[in-house]
């Protein structure tokens, strides 16, 4: 089955008990039993719910793992997975995480005894020096952001695999249309699913993807303990969000190419950087893993005055936290969605103040160059 047909036939399809196309919302908390403990599949919908269920399946699918699960955020998500170790365990992550993932590690799971260090997972030499006799995984975001740094999924995780450590990929900014890290050795693959999967700018959600029934059961323990589940509405956004993916991802993708070209060649720009430009340095390696570039690309105006000006004259990129939305959006990340970073660390990373970051939606691509054009002049 090819990418595009799998997000439509992939996982369960409708509803057999009434034959919908579509699959129903059950918005129900429990449900009958016939006697003690016997039940049709479903007990109370913290544990499990029909379209929950469904969406859990597509994603398992479209991932190529083993089972799915969805979370009230990806955050939620994230953090999920991470309480699956136990205090004194270790983990090595992706140096410039989104700022959620270094806040929650940080600033909440930190109390809990869990170890973390923050590496070039792009250097493999690097993530080889970081591993301690405690250390359980390996957490990369590739491509990061907003950096759009790119790690060699397959060589950190078959590297993990000979130290018996988990490798965990945050593929978010890919989505699994673009990047199936499973496929490449990763056994657990994390979604902010409130980005390209809903895709519209109105659902809140993470998704969880592993390898093996021994982390499906790992991972729906702690869901079902915590509770930090997806609510059926919100489901059956992501699995329509799901069925549009490709169309609205080979858009973005488009796009992006082609204003990212754009801003390369314009005078009031500094550095641009998208994976799918000649000078990005990981653009070979996307190659390889990715079946395309994306559509995030952040570039340099040189200060946050010029990245002040530059929002308030764009007419079709909204300024707003999040990203991948049929609608473009823009931020600036070193005051926006990494602020939580502490200021010498952003400058440690690169972030710096007038560093300008677009998430391209899928409008036609002259306005958009267009609108850039006028707001850069
Ligand atoms: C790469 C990445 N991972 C995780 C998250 C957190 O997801 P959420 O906002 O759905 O909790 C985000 C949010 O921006 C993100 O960009």
């Amino acid at each position: 089955m090819k990418p595009k047909t799998r997000l439509i036939h992939g996982g369960i399809v409708g509803d057999e008990a009434t034959g919908a196309v579509s699959t129903p919302i059950y918005q129900v908390s429990t449900y009958k039993q016939e006697a003690v403990g016997k039940f049709k599949g479903y007990e109370y919908s913290r544990t499990g719910n029909p379209t929950r269920h469904a969406l859990e399946e597509l994603i398992a699918d479209v991932e190529f793992g083993h089972a799915g699960f969805a979370f009230g955020s990806g955050m939620a998500a994230i953090s999920s997975v991470m309480m699956m170790f136990s205090a004194g365990d270790h983990v090595v992550l992706t140096d410039d995480v989104y700022g959620g993932t270094y806040r929650v590690i940080n600033k909440v799971l930190n109390r809990f005894g869990l170890e973390f260090t923050f590496v070039d997972t792009g250097n493999l030499a690097e993530v080889e020096a970081a591993v301690k006799e405690n250390t359980k995984a390996i957490f990369i975001e590739t491509p990061t952001n907003p950096l759009l740094k790119v790690t060699d999924i397959e060589a950190v995780a078959a590297f993990a695999k000979s130290k018996g450590l988990l490798t965990i990929v945050d593929n978010t900014f890919m989505t699994p249309y673009l990047q199936n890290p499973i496929a490449l050795g990763a056994d657990i693959v994390v979604h902010s699913a409130t980005k390209y999967i809903g895709g519209h700018s109105d659902v809140v959600a993470g998704l969880v993807v592993v390898n093996s029934a021994e982390l499906a059961e790992e991972v729906h323990f702690v869901q079902n303990s915590i509770g930090a589940i997806l609510g059926p509405q919100d489901s059956w956004l992501l699995i329509r969000g799901l069925k549009t993916l490709g169309l609205r991802m080979e858009e973005a993708n488009s796009n992006a190419q082609k204003i990212a070209e754009f801003l390369e060649g314009h005078d009031a720009v500094g550095k641009v950087i998208y994976p799918g430009l000649e000078s990005h340095p990981g653009r070979e390696l996307m190659q390889k893993q990715a079946t395309g570039f994306g559509g995030m690309i952040s570039f340099d105006v040189g200060s946050k005055e010029k990245a002040g000006e530059l929002l308030a004259k764009l007419k079709y990129f909204t300024l707003a936290e999040s990203l991948g939305a049929v609608e473009s959006l823009i931020s600036v990340p070193a005051q926006m969605t990494h602020a939580s970073i502490p200021i010498e660390r952003r400058g440690e990373l690169g972030i710096v103040e007038g560093l300008v970051r677009i998430s391209v939606g899928i409008e036609d691509v002259e306005d958009l160059i267009e609108d850039l054009e006028n707001a850069l002049k």
